[in-house]
């Protein structure tokens, strides 16, 4: 990214943004080439709302119960295959069952073949107002985002949509629609925080047994301290810039009380009343 314009970093497709060094156009392009399977894990979630966690979760949930050595330097995201990352498109071929992969894209751009196998997919969301924070400090902190940008233009660009991989409301929309799809499990970062992160169900929801113990020992070596000791050598050495501050409500500490009232219009004109916004405290 040395010498890089901000405008460079970012690019359009099919009218999203996208960080081009991370998800270069030709692999967007040939993203439909990557086939599902039916016993893949699969993990989806919109920029900031907890992936990274997720993945260190699941990585263990997969290890203990089928014994499968999992790489744990890159994240198994299936829009990355620019040199710098694992080529997962490529290497998922011929990865063994059960493969973990996972992606931020929008539900309608996610490969068909995920949903005609019926892959289980869990879904991540996090209240909109930290996951603006933790985008902002993102784009601010990774040399591959564009970083010339004040908070009150994210702010500005978060509500419309204009931040890589789209508009946080349009893929909320989106797993909404899905919520009744028994393939599909949809959990929020604030409830991960509440007891044993979701382990228990989420193994069972994948269909991996594992013992009390086990489910124990996943949820307290996945604490975001656990984690971000761990994050040195993973993300091409970025892992404090992944694992910033992992706590629920640190947009207290950054909006404005106009800003905060912004979100909730926002937020409630697109979403009041729904299930997801429910999760999500609106
Ligand atoms: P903050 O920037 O608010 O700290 P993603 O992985 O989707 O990019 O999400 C990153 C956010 O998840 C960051 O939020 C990061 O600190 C937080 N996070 C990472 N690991 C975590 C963990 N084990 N527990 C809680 N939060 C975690």
């Amino acid at each position: 990214a040395e010498g890089m314009s901000d405008e460079e970093k970012i690019f359009t497709y099919n009218g999203v943004l996208y960080p081009s060094i991370m998800c270069p156009e030709e692999t967007l392009k040939r993203l439909d080439s990557i086939q599902a399977r039916e016993d893949d894990v699969m993990l989806v979630a919109y920029p900031k709302c907890g992936f990274n966690w997720m993945v260190g979760v699941l990585r263990k949930i997969i290890g203990e119960a089928t014994g499968k050595k999992m790489d744990s330097k890159t994240p198994p995201l299936i829009e990355f295959s620019a040199p710098e990352y694992l080529k997962v498109c490529q290497e998922a071929k011929q990865d063994p069952s059960p493969r973990l992969l996972g992606t931020h894209i929008h539900p309608d751009n996610i490969p068909a073949s995920f949903f005609e196998k019926k892959t289980k997919m869990l879904v991540v969301f996090r209240n909109p107002k930290d996951t603006l924070v933790s985008f902002y400090h993102f784009y601010q902190n990774n040399p591959v985002l564009p970083s010339g940008q004040s908070w009150e233009t994210f702010f500005s660009n978060f509500m419309s949509g204009e931040v890589a991989w789209g508009s946080y409301f349009e893929h909320a929309k989106a797993w909404e629609k899905r919520m009744d799809d028994p393939n599909i499990m949809v959990v929020t970062y604030e409830e991960l925080k509440e007891v044993d992160m979701g382990v228990r169900n989420i193994s069972r929801f994948f269909g991996f047994q594992l013992t009390e113990e086990q489910v124990q020992q996943i949820a307290e070596g996945s604490t975001f301290r656990a984690m971000r000791e761990k994050s040195n050598d993973s993300h091409a050495g970025m892992g404090k810039v992944f694992f910033r501050k992992g706590e629920v409500g640190d947009w207290k500490n950054n909006f404005t009380p106009e800003q905060s009232q912004k979100m909730d219009e926002v937020f409630k004109a697109e979403l009041e009343g729904t299930r997801l916004g429910a999760k999500l405290n609106y």
